[in-house]
């Protein structure tokens, strides 16, 4: 049995975690926004699930972190699903800062708080979700794509810290392409995942201390090509 906290688990990938890990046994703490969606994630597993109303992009993350994880007797995985995208053509700023506030400023703010957590303890596992969105600035969404590279580089980040000062703490990067959940909208969308699937994906590569992992696995071959992809052409696409 595991104790696994998600941050962001009202919805999409995040809640489907939380049932899959509570289905198995584990002890599992789901945070988000909308407080009744959580209500009745608990209310399905009532012995199994805590939850919290928390907002990512707020001042209250060490707060929510410590009384949830104190509720649930302790902590070996850390899940940050949270996060927020739009498509912004109209480069609207305040859409702008709500993605940088929830996805770089809230990610990384929870990063930190688990990772002293899981120093004291001298083990632990840090999941963040970033995006295939987030190998090459993608104009119609300025700050999405950049918090996404955001997100990986952090993750390659404190990896590397983790192993300099020979913590036992795991991390690992979950790189979806698209998700069926409420955040994949838009016209142009292929090899879309059922969110069953994503989420089984994920605990496996959770399961498996996968440093990263692209959901599903056929979006490595897409990742390869945009990374390899000359700027020249890519600005014409
Ligand atoms: N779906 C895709 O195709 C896709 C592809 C690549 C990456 N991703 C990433 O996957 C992650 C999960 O998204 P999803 O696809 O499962 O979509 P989703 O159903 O919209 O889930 C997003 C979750 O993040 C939470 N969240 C958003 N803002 C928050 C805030 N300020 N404070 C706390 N929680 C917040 C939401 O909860 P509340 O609204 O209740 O706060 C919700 O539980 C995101 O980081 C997303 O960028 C998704």
């Amino acid at each position: 049995m595991k104790r696994i906290l998600i941050i962001g688990a009202s919805s999409g990938m995040g809640r489907e975690l939380a049932l899959l890990y509570a289905r198995q046994g584990d002890i599992v703490g789901v945070t988000g926004r909308r407080i009744e969606l959580l209500e009745q994630l608990r209310n399905a597993f009532p012995r199994n699930i805590y939850y919290s109303e928390h907002d990512i992009g707020g001042i209250r993350n060490g707060e929510v972190f410590h009384d949830i994880v104190q509720r649930m007797g302790g902590l070996d995985v850390l899940i940050i699903s949270a996060g927020v995208g739009f498509e912004n053509n109209e480069f609207n700023w305040e859409l702008e800062e709500q993605t940088i506030g929830v996805n770089v400023v809230g990610f990384g703010e929870m990063v930190n708080i688990g990772y002293r957590y899981f120093q004291q303890q001298r083990s632990g596992h840090i999941v963040g979700i970033s995006s295939v969105a987030g190998i090459r600035g993608i104009d119609s969404c300025p700050a999405y794509s950049a918090s996404k590279a955001f997100i990986s580089n952090y993750l390659e980040a404190i990896r590397k810290k983790a192993k300099k000062e020979k913590c036992t703490i795991v991390v690992t990067d979950i790189i979806p392409g698209f998700v069926n959940t409420r955040m994949a909208k838009g016209n142009g969308l292929f090899w879309v995942a059922s969110v069953e699937k994503a989420a089984y994906q994920i605990a496996r590569a959770i399961e498996k201390k996968c440093t990263i992992a692209y959901i599903t696995k056929r979006w490595r071959f897409v990742a390869y090509i945009l990374k390899c992809l000359p700027r020249t052409i890519y600005d014409r696409i």
